[in-house]
C-alpha cells in the first residue's frame, strides 16, 4: 500500500528544499513529502493522489505566491478534499489572509516565517495525529450507522411477521365466536349432530390458533429473511371445501349465498399447507366482509396444462382504479367498508401477496367499480 502524503507548496526553491528536508528528517518513514512550486502544480498533485486513491493528511502552503495564493489553494484543496488538514505559512502576519483561510477551507494552523524547527515538527505531529485520530472516529461511527441500520431493519421485518401472525388469528377467532352464537341462539330448535358441527368448527379454529401461535413463537420464523415454506402434494379442492363448510356460517349470518365450483379435474400442486390455508382465508373473509347483505359468493376452481386457479368472485362494490393501485399494500384501508362492521386492519392481502409469492404463484384482482371483485390466485400445477 502506497505511504500516505504531506504536500508542501512554496515558490521559494531553497525554503521548499529545507521544508521537505525537516520534515523527510522527522517523518519520512511513515509519509512521502511531496513538493511543488505554486498552486497549479499542487492542484495537479492533489489530483493524482485522488485518482490513485493515496492519502493526504496535510498540506502546508505559502500564503505569497505568484499565481494562485496560498488561501485560495488550500480552499480549492478544501473542497475536494475536507478532511486534510491545512498548515499556512505566512511571511508576516497577513490576518485577512489567514481569516479568509480559517472560513474557506477550514485552517488548522498557521506558521510564521522564518518557522522554529522544533514548532514545525511538533504542529505536524499534532496534526497528523488528530487527522488519523478523526478517521478512526468517523470510521468507527459510520460502522455504529451501519449497525444501527441493521438493527432497524431486522426489527421492522420482526415487526411485519409480528402483524402478520396476530392478523391471523382474527379469522379462526371470528369462526369460533359465531358458531357460539350460533349454538346459543339455535340450541333449542338445533339437532344434536347441528350442534356438534357448530363445535366441530370451533374446535378446528382453536387448533388452528394454537398452530398460529406456535409460529409466532418460534423466533427464527420471525427473524429469519425469508417465510420458512414447507411445500408438499396439497389438493387445492379438498382445502377449499373444508374452508367453504367453515365460512358458510359466517356468510348466512349476512344472508349470503356461497357457490363452489370446479371443471372436475385435478387440483394439485406443491404448496404450503398453513400458508394456502391463509390465503383463500384472506380472500373468502373479504368477499363475505365487503359484500352487502343478501347477495352471492362464487368460488371456481380451474385447472389447465401447466396452472392451477381459483376465482373468488363477489358481487360487492368492487374497487376502483386508485384503490387497486394499492390494494396489496400493508395497512391497506381503502373505500369498501365491512358491511357488518366487521374488524379490518388493512393487512389480509397483504399477507396474500407475501404469500402467494413465497410458493411461486400471483394472486391479482379483476374488478370494475359496482361491478364487484373477482380475486384469482394461481399456482403452477404439478
Ligand atoms: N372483495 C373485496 N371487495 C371490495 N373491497 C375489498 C375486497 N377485498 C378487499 N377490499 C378492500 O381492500 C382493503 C384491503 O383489504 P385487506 O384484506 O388487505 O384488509 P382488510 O380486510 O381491511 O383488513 P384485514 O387485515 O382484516 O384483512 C380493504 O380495506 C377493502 O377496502
Ligand atoms: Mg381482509
Amino acid at each position: 500500500m502506497n505511504k500516505p502524503v504531506i504536500l508542501c507548496v512554496d515558490d521559494e526553491p531553497i525554503l521548499l528544499f529545507a521544508l521537505k528536508l525537516q520534515l523527510k528528517e522527522n517523518f519520512g518513514n511513515q509519509y512521502y513529502i511531496e513538493t511543488a512550486e505554486n498552486g497549479e502544480e499542487g492542484i495537479e498533485i492533489i489530483d493524482e493522489l485522488l485518482a490513485n486513491n493515496i492519502e493526504l493528511p496535510l498540506v502546508i502552503s505559502d500564503q505569497v505566491m505568484p499565481g494562485m495564493l496560498g488561501d485560495e489553494l488550500l480552499t480549492r484543496i478544501h473542497n475536494k478534499l475536507p478532511e486534510t488538514l491545512k498548515i499556512l505559512l505566512t511571511g508576516h502576519a497577513d490576518v485577512s489572509a489567514i481569516a479568509r483561510t480559517v472560513n474557506n477551507a477550514n485552517l488548522y494552523r498557521y506558521i510564521a516565517k522564518p518557522w522554529d524547527p522544533t514548532d514545525l515538527k511538533l504542529t505536524v505531529t499534532e496534526a497528523v495525529r488528530s487527522y488519523f485520530h478523526k478517521k478512526e472516529l468517523s470510521e468507527f461511527y459510520k460502522g455504529l450507522e451501519k449497525k444501527v441500520a441493521e438493527r432497524t431493519l431486522e426489527l421492522e421485518r420482526k415487526n411485519k411477521y409480528l402483524n402478520m401472525a396476530v392478523h391471523d388469528l382474527k379469522n379462526p377467532l371470528s369462526i369460533i365466536q359465531t358458531s357460539s352464537e350460533m349454538i346459543t341462539n339455535h340450541f333449542d330448535n338445533s339437532d344434536k349432530k347441528q350442534l356438534l358441527e357448530f363445535n366441530s368448527y370451533i374446535f378446528s379454529s382453536t387448533k388452528n390458533m394454537f398452530e398460529l401461535i406456535t409460529d409466532l413463537l418460534d423466533v427464527n420464523q420471525i427473524e429469519s429473511d425469508k417465510l420458512k415454506v414447507r411445500p408438499k402434494l396439497i389438493d387445492i379442492e379438498i382445502i377449499l371445501d373444508d374452508l367453504i363448510k367453515h365460512y358458510r356460517i359466517l356468510a348466512k349470518a349476512k344472508d349470503i349465498s356461497l357457490y363452489f365450483k370446479t371443471d372436475h379435474k385435478s387440483y394439485q400442486a406443491m404448496l404450503d399447507e398453513k400458508m394456502i390455508l391463509s390465503v383463500l382465508e384472506n380472500l373468502i373473509s373479504n368477499a363475505i366482509k365487503y359484500s352487502p347483505y343478501d347477495k352471492s359468493i362464487y368460488i371456481r376452481l380451474l385447472s389447465t396444462e401447466t396452472h392451477i386457479r381459483c376465482e373468488i368472485q363477489d358481487e360487492g362494490p368492487g374497487l376502483s382504479k386508485e384503490d387497486q393501485k394499492k390494494l396489496f399494500g400493508q395497512f391497506a384501508r381503502l373505500s369498501p367498508q365491512p358491511t357488518a362492521d366487521e374488524p379490518a386492519t388493512g393487512l389480509g392481502l397483504f399477507i396474500v401477496k407475501q404469500l402467494v409469492e413465497t410458493m411461486r404463484g400471483k394472486v391479482w384482482c379483476d374488478t370494475e367499480k359496482t361491478k364487484g371483485a373477482t380475486f384469482i390466485v394461481e399456482f403452477p400445477s404439478i
